[in-house]
């Protein structure tokens, strides 16, 4: 059994929380583009009336050769559940996302959400955070940003991609990679880094999620509500 298959399994599960006539948000990543396979597969065989949003190219080509039809966020006043992956999350639920730079559509979508479900392997559990906070940033408040950052205490690192070309994301805009060592209070931090002017999206969110799953070996998992 192998992550995959704990992923897949878990992915089947939390079609339990999927109801006819139902707005979807679809997170990004691998988790959620396993999740996309199985509601593609629920919605073809019980013939379900429901509507995709996808936080990313990735996860809208996946839905669309699901078959799941798809709207935009600014097309809707909530969504019933939103389903994503996580990069890390900690003893008080809080999440960082933004690992593959889909934060800021992932974060818009957990402020509409009714029900956010978050879906990661057991290497992603810590006490408190101790993996870099992405933030997605305008590109003209690279400076400002890195320095702000610094006076918190943390270490910003512009997020690159193949032969060291900068990534940018879907929004056109950058990602610094702030590395703040074991991060005790997410909550307040989070409130600092999003006052900082060109800051666009802080991978903590400040919304935390009504159920986790969690996958451990031999394609098991637990459903931490
Ligand atoms: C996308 O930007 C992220 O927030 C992902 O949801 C996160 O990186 C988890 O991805 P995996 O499910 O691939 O680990």
């Amino acid at each position: 059994m192998t992550y995959d298959d704990a992923i897949k399994a878990l992915s089947n599960d939390a079609l339990k929380f999927v109801k006819d006539d139902y707005i979807i948000g679809l997170g990004s990543g691998r988790a959620a583009a396993t999740f996309v396979k199985s509601l593609a597969k629920l919605i073809k065989l019980k013939g379900y009336n429901i509507k995709g949003i996808p936080t990313s190219l990735q996860i809208k080509l996946a839905a669309e050769k699901g078959g799941i039809p798809l709207v935009e966020s600014d097309q809707v006043k909530h969504i019933d559940v939103v389903f994503d992956g996580a990069d890390q999350i900690d003893s008080q639920r809080y999440v960082i996302k933004g690992g593959g730079g889909a934060l800021l559509r992932e974060n818009i979508l957990f402020g509409l959400a009714r029900k956010v479900i978050v879906m990661a392997d057991k290497t992603k559990f810590v006490k408190n955070f101790t993996r870099t906070v992405p933030i997605e940033t305008h590109l003209l408040a690279r400076g400002l940003v890195t320095e702000s950052i610094k006076k918190l205490g943390g270490k910003a690192q512009i997020r690159s991609s193949v032969r060291d070309y900068p990534f940018f994301t879907e929004n056109g805009n950058i990602i610094l990679d702030c590395n703040f060592g074991t991060i005790k209070n997410p909550r307040a931090l989070t409130q600092k880094i999003k006052q900082i002017p060109g800051v666009l999206e802080s991978g903590i969110f400040l919304k935390r999620p009504d159920v986790i799953y969690k996958a451990k070996d031999g394609g098991r998992f637990d459903i931490l509500q």
